[in-house]
């Protein structure tokens, strides 16, 4: 267990700056996940951590202490990454054991830590297989096993389960999550899986562009993004955004079109700078069918997906914008078909038109 702490991280390759100052402050025993967008920095954050990357500026402390400068095997950090990374030549037990050959340890000691993580990833009876008589979920477990023999202070995990079918990522994460919770260690966890993100994480960190967007437990990012930004991101289907003109805003209540949709969560008021033209944003999911004639919008059905417990309706509206919903039953719709749609204005989000900026909490 331990804390990390980034203090106005910075990565540059040559010229151009990747990691453009992230601030993030980790407890011991907690699992942050980093989510974000493809090549906003999650794996060149990790790397950082880990000592595979150097920092071109900004501090790296793990328990207190300053890391910047020491190589990769004292930070006492351990990587599992994407591929597993693991050498076919040698048996499960051998390729647990390898960090700690390389560290010299005694016979004794690599027989007694291989024997602890098998238990614990339960591979007892493969420890005398090689990689390629493995399932991918047991080769990246024994890429796991490979990590929690080293002790590390800090695990970092880069896409670990990206290469498995679902069925095994499920299994797995269900494992991972036991493991954190048997190991009680702090852990740093990049995924592009929602799932993931919102099962595992303690605190999931969001990034675009090298920046931290928001910090928060999933369910404060979920219910309460702080920016237009985050609300997009978190969420499948992605949430729907309206251009809507704001009449009044009083308190924590906005007056929105004819409709007076109260009281809706408005987010960042200072920024709506009263009325004006803002962006509502509604959850697919809290979306609802209407009597004809009924509804606060009208979509017209571009496609429909059936997944049996769930129905994702594509839609386009009056103004020619895009609209999803996820009604949570079966139902049938055609295209071509309007329907009248209802949604609850205090799960609605109301952010202002640039509201993009990073909101850490
Ligand atoms: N060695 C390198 N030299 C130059 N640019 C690099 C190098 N490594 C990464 N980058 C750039 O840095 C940015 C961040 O890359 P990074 O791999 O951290 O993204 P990521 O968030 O992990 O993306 P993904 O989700 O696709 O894995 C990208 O624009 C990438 O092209
Ligand atoms: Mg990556």
């Amino acid at each position: 267990m331990a804390t990390l702490k980034l203090k106005d991280f910075r990565k540059s390759f040559g010229k151009v700056e990747v990691i453009k100052g992230v601030d993030l402050e980790i407890g011991h025993g907690e699992f942050v996940v980093f989510v974000g967008p493809s090549g906003c920095g999650k794996s060149t954050l990790l790397r950082m951590i880990s000592g595979l990357e150097d920092i071109t500026s900004g501090t790296l402390e793990i328990d207190g202490r300053v890391m910047n400068d020491l190589p990769p095997k004292d930070r006492e950090v351990a990587m599992v990454f994407q591929t597993y990374a693991i050498f076919p030549h040698m048996t499960v037990r051998e390729n647990m054991a390898f960090g700690l050959t390389i560290a010299r340890a005694s016979k004794q000691e690599k027989q007694q830590k291989v024997a602890e993580a098998a238990r614990i990833l339960q591979m007892e009876h493969l420890l005398d297989r090689h990689p390629s008589q493995l399932s991918g979920g047991q080769r990246q477990r024994v890429a796991i096993g490979r990590a929690i023999v080293r002790n590390p202070k800090v695990f970092l995990f880069d896409e670990p389960l990206s290469n498995l079918d679902a069925a095994l990522r499920m299994d797995m994460r269900m494992e991972i999550g036991k493991l954190h919770e048997q190991l009680d260690a702090t852990m740093v966890y990049v995924t592009h899986d929602q799932v993931e993100a919102m099962t595992l994480a303690d605190k999931i960190v969001v990034l675009k562009d090298g920046r931290v967007m928001q910090v928060g437990t999933p369910m404060d990012l979920y219910h309460d993004p702080g920016n237009l930004f985050v609300a997009g991101f978190l969420g499948a289907p992605s949430m729907n955004f309206l251009q809507v003109d704001v009449q009044t805003v009083e308190g924590d209540d906005a007056k929105v079109g004819n409709a007076a949709l109260k009281p809706i969560n408005v987010a960042h008021k200072d920024r709506l700078n009263g009325s004006g033209k803002a962006i509502l944003g509604v959850r697919p999911q809290h979306v609802e069918a209407a009597a004809p004639g009924e509804g606060m919008l009208l979509g017209t059905v571009e496609f429909a997906e059936r997944l049996g417990s769930e129905t994702v309706v594509d839609m386009v509206l009056k103004d020619d914008s895009k609209f999803i919903a996820a009604f949570n039953e079966d139902k049938v719709f055609e295209p071509g078909q309007t329907v009248d749609l209802v949604f609850d204005p205090a799960q609605a989000h109301l952010f202002a038109p640039s509201d993009e900026v990073e909101t850490v909490h």
